[in-house]
């Protein structure tokens, strides 16, 4: 059930404004034409994952359920809707790699989302070159920027509140070797904003790119 109420700031000496919100129970539904959660959470860094099967099959594909979750060891994680062919390549062989999806190289990742059966070559079908793998034996995009090597540390299943076992599979990975194309190294600091990193955002075709980047430090104790 959808429901409208007024938000009332709670703070005393906030200026009596209000403002309208509104609530909805993802259980029940959002009620809107379209549900807004990935339009909210947004815009999401792609994780462009490639591994390769245990047939020796190349497979590329973008995860936008993607994030850092440790720096040192640097951990990152992706989650599969599906049991698809990254998450049962990276079961079988322990690795995988994340690739910089940037604004250039779109089209490209968009191609490697096509749905095709797992005995096809990703990187072939989306005319990219595979570069091989210094500590792994997943070979990363020659055309990204920056990749990163991964050792797989643990494929968790998602449950959800009811312990219900969901078919969402989160593959959690420790970087053991880091790529950076060199173009991309000013002074020795890895440039983003020249990367161009492209996002996942809003509804169904919708991305972003890097806009304005800015500055803050953290205040001191
Ligand atoms: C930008 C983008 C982001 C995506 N994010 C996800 C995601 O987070 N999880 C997921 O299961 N599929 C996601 N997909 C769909 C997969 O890329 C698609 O199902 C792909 O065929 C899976 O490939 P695989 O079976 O080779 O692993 C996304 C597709 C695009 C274009």
């Amino acid at each position: 059930m959808t429901l409208r109420y007024k938000y009332l700031p709670p703070h005393p000496q906030t200026p009596t404004q209000t403002m309208s919100h509104y609530f909805y129970n993802p259980a029940t539904g959002h009620g809107l034409p379209h549900d807004p959660f990935k339009a909210i959470v947004a815009p999401r860094l792609i994780g462009w994952i490639s591994s390769r099967a245990t047939d020796g099959t190349l497979n590329l594909a973008p995860y936008s359920f993607f994030g850092a979750f440790a720096s040192f060891p640097p951990i990152i994680g992706f989650c599969s809707e599906g049991r698809k062919d990254s998450i049962a390549n990276i079961e079988a062989t322990g690795e995988f790699v994340w690739n910089l999806s940037s604004k250039p190289l779109a089209e490209q990742m968009n191609r490697s989302s096509a749905p095709v059966p797992s005995h096809v070559d990703e990187f072939e079908l989306a005319g990219l070159t595979p570069a091989p793998g210094r500590n792994v034996a997943v070979p990363h995009v020659a055309e990204s920027p920056a990749a990163l090597e991964c050792k797989l540390l643990q494929v968790v299943r998602l449950h959800t509140l009811d312990g219900k076992p969901m078919d969402n599979y989160l593959s959690l990975g420790q970087v053991v070797g880091v790529h950076i194309n060199e173009a991309y190294l000013k002074d020795g600091l890895f440039d983003t904003h020249a990367a161009q990193p492209i996002m996942r955002a809003g509804y169904r075709a919708d991305y972003a790119g890097i806009g304005e980047m800015f500055q803050m430090f953290r205040p001191s104790a």
